[in-house]
């Protein structure tokens, strides 16, 4: 009923939400589809709770956007204006949000917790990230985002999750999908932030011969473990591309540049306006899917 995490999720259940968001996305009528797709969902009635304990720009929006684009009704909790500030427990609070809404989306800097308050409450929990644990709905995006560019034929590309690698939730989560579709994967991590107990760590000399299709960037995660800085030769810019990349990949449009954002300095701007820099779009993309999810979990189309 809650989607916590990517383990729950089967092939069958992420290709009907991507043909779905598709279909969605290419819709001259996307109301109209939404109400023939989910008749009986009346989603006008239905009201979205977000609730987010740790910072959030991309993932508490998009979802607040897609429920009112799909004529939904939003509530946002906000924690510093809480009964939280009165020392209401963690559990009493989720207990109070489940009475005010249809749907709850939630992020947490605890690892894990939201196994717990999915128990807590029988209202339908998404996950929305918690601590470096998971983040699937961020990591179905990006999944997504490979799936458009490559169609069925995105199970033979090569990934590389490049970064912090020990503390992205969102590389936790994006790997658990790739597994599932047996989709060929390596890590590249920032020193010191490498897959601890994983043989698919490579070093950035490595990169050309495993010739990429994607990169899947991320920043460093300071707010987890105590920050380092980036080397200057594993920032993404032109130089970088040029370096690593098949000239072939880029001229025929066959490499995608990927990053759940926020970034700081780990892409350089300038090369966001590159035909592979993926990670804008992503963000428009992201609405679309999100407003599946919502329609998925109120209709009961994930098998959860
Ligand atoms: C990510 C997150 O919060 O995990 N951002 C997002 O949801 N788009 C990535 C990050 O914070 O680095």
């Amino acid at each position: 009923m809650s989607l916590i995490k990517i383990s729950q999720l089967s092939k069958e259940n992420i290709l009907l939400l991507f043909n779905y968001t598709k279909k969605y996305i290419k819709s001259p009528k996307p109301n109209v589809f939404i109400k023939l797709m989910f008749k009986d969902l009346q989603l006008e009635n239905k009201i979205l709770v977000t609730a987010f304990f740790e910072p959030s720009t991309r993932t508490q929006l998009s979802f607040e956007s897609a429920m009112l684009r799909l004529g939904g009704k939003v509530l946002r909790f906000n924690k510093e204006n809480s009964s939280i500030k009165k020392g209401e427990t963690f559990t009493d609070t989720i207990k109070t949000l489940e009475n005010y809404g249809d749907i709850l989306v939630i992020r947490h800097s605890e690892n894990g917790i939201l196994d717990t308050i999915s128990n807590i409450t029988h209202k339908p929990v998404i996950n929305g990230g918690d601590g470096s644990g998971e983040h699937p709905t961020q990591a179905l995006l990006d999944l997504f985002c490979i799936w458009l560019k490559f169609g069925n034929d995105f199970v033979n590309k090569t990934i590389v999750l490049y970064g912090d690698c020990s503390n992205s939730r969102t590389i936790a989560s994006l790997s658990k999908l790739l597994d599932l579709f047996n989709i060929k994967y390596y890590y590249l991590a920032y020193p010191g932030r490498y897959k601890i107990n994983n043989y698919s760590n490579i070093a950035l000399e490595y990169l050309k011969d495993i010739n990429p299709d994607v990169i899947y960037c991320t920043r460093m995660q300071n707010e987890r473990t105590e920050g380092c800085n980036i080397p200057r030769d594993m920032i993404i810019n032109q130089e970088f591309i040029e370096k690593h990349i098949s000239n072939e990949k880029i001229k025929n449009n066959e490499f995608l540049l990927l990053h759940p954002l926020p970034r700081n300095e780990e892409i350089d701007s300038s090369i966001d306006k590159m035909l592979y820099s993926g990670y804008f779009k992503a963000m428009d993309y992201s609405v679309y899917l999100r407003s599946m999810i919502i329609c998925f979990m109120l209709n009961n189309t994930f098998d959860l």
